[in-house]
């Protein structure tokens, strides 16, 4: 399958994201809605950009008892979602459950487990009594969500040759900390070009503010798709 663009909708107001989203219409088909949109307009959120013509990355990043993992997942129930993220760190039995819950209440959802976040490295992983590499830890937790029946992750480019090389194909990959060779870098320190990354074995990249913050959205949305392709 060819890499597909997700453009990250970080924007503060309802409003601004339509309008920008109106612009870029026909020009790209996925949108990730995060905690910052979703906590603030709440679930009805999704049903509007879906009804824009998106297809929604819902992320979420789940992390509870499987029960309440499982209870969120089905308060849900019907919205369309593509994927929606869940915190791999809750566990074998937690994913199981949110697995089979999405099965009954989402059944053209897919799942994507996060594991290490890409804001934790070697000093932050021990301060919570894990002694491992952040690599390490990420296949520990990419495997456990694999054999929890979990279809994809999220994980950072630099991660990709090796997640793929052992999770084969039929696992999604997500990635952020993309940025096209002229794009600013932001806050994101180690990325990758869309290029690279589908070459890596990206299912998906994430890209903000590289979009967001263009003169011209649509021109740079396509302008990655080109990238692509
Ligand atoms: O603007 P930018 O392209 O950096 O946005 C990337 C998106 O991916 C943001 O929504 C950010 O929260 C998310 N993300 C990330 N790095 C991670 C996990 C998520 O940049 N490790």
């Amino acid at each position: 399958m060819k890499t597909q663009l997700i453009l990250a909708v970080d924007l503060e107001d309802k409003e601004q994201a339509k309008a920008l989203l109106e612009k870029l219409r026909g020009k790209l088909t996925y949108i990730k809605i995060g905690l910052q949109l979703f906590t603030k307009y709440g679930p009805a959120i999704v049903d509007e950009f879906a009804a824009m013509g998106f297809k929604i990355f819902l992320d979420l990043k789940l992390h509870d008892i499987p029960n309440t993992v499982a209870s969120a997942i089905k308060s849900l129930r019907g919205k369309p979602i593509e994927l929606l993220t869940i915190h791999t760190l809750g566990g074998n039995a937690m994913m199981a459950k949110a697995v089979e819950t999405a099965k009954e209440v989402l059944p053209d959802t897919r799942l994507l487990g996060v594991t290490v976040l890409t804001s934790m490295d070697t000093a932050q992983l021990n301060g919570i009594g894990i002694g491992r590499e952040p690599m390490e830890q990420v296949e520990v937790l990419a495997k456990l969500a694999v054999a929890s029946g979990m279809k994809g992750l999220v994980c950072s480019p630099l991660e990709l040759p090796a997640l793929r090389k052992f999770l084969g194909e039929e696992i999604a990959l997500v990635t952020p900390g993309i940025r096209p060779k002229t794009a600013s870098l932001d806050d994101q320190s180690r990325i990758m070009t869309p290029a690279d990354a589908a070459a890596a074995g990206a299912s998906y990249i994430v890209v903000g503010r590289p979009i967001l913050k263009a003169d011209d959205p649509a021109a740079a949305a396509l302008a990655i798709q080109a990238e692509l392709a």
